[in-house]
C-alpha cells in the first residue's frame, strides 16, 4: 500500500475544510478493499454539535458509492502532527473495518506512522 499517496489525498482534502469556529482543519482519505479512495474534510456549523469530522465525511462518501469495507484511513491536519481520530469516528470506523484489518495512517515528525485500528480501539461495540 502506498501510504504517501493516501496521505497526499488527505492533505489535499484538508485544504477544503470548513472550520471557521475551531480553525482546526482536518482531511481524511479512506482506502477500501476494492482499491478505491474517498476523501473528506471536516465541516463545522454555528450549532457546534452538528460538526462532522473529516473521517466520517470520507466514510459516508464511500458508503454512498457502495463501498463498505475499509482497509486504511489516512488523517492529516495542518494544525498538528499525530491527528488521531476522535472517539465518535473510531466507533464509525469499527462498523466498516475490513475483516483483514484496518490501518490508521498519521503524520509524524519523521514521516508517516501506521497504527493498527484494533490497538487504538479495542473491543469496539458491535451488533453484527
Ligand atoms: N475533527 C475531525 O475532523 N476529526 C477528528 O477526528 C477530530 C476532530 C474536527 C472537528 C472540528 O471541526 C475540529 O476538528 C476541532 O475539533
Amino acid at each position: 500500500m502506498d501510504y504517501n499517496e493516501l496521505m497526499d489525498k488527505a492533505r489535499e482534502a484538508s485544504e477544503k475544510a470548513y472550520a471557521p469556529y475551531s480553525k482546526f482543519k482536518v482531511g481524511a482519505c479512506v482506502l477500501t478493499e476494492n482499491g478505491k479512495f474517498y476523501t473528506g474534510c471536516n465541516f463545522e456549523n454555528s450549532s457546534y454539535g452538528l460538526t462532522i469530522c473529516a473521517e466520517r465525511n470520507a466514510i459516508g462518501t464511500a458508503i454512498c458509492d457502495g463501498e463498505q469495507k475499509i482497509k486504511a484511513v489516512a488523517i492529516y491536519s495542518p494544525n498538528t502532527k499525530h491527528c488521531y481520530p476522535c472517539g465518535a469516528c473510531r466507533q464509525v470506523m469499527c462498523e466498516f473495518a475490513s475483516d483483514s484489518g484496518l490501518e490508521i495512517i498519521l503524520e509524524s515528525e519523521d514521516g508517516i506512522e501506521v497504527k493498527n485500528f484494533n490497538d487504538i480501539f479495542p473491543k469496539g461495540f458491535q451488533l453484527l
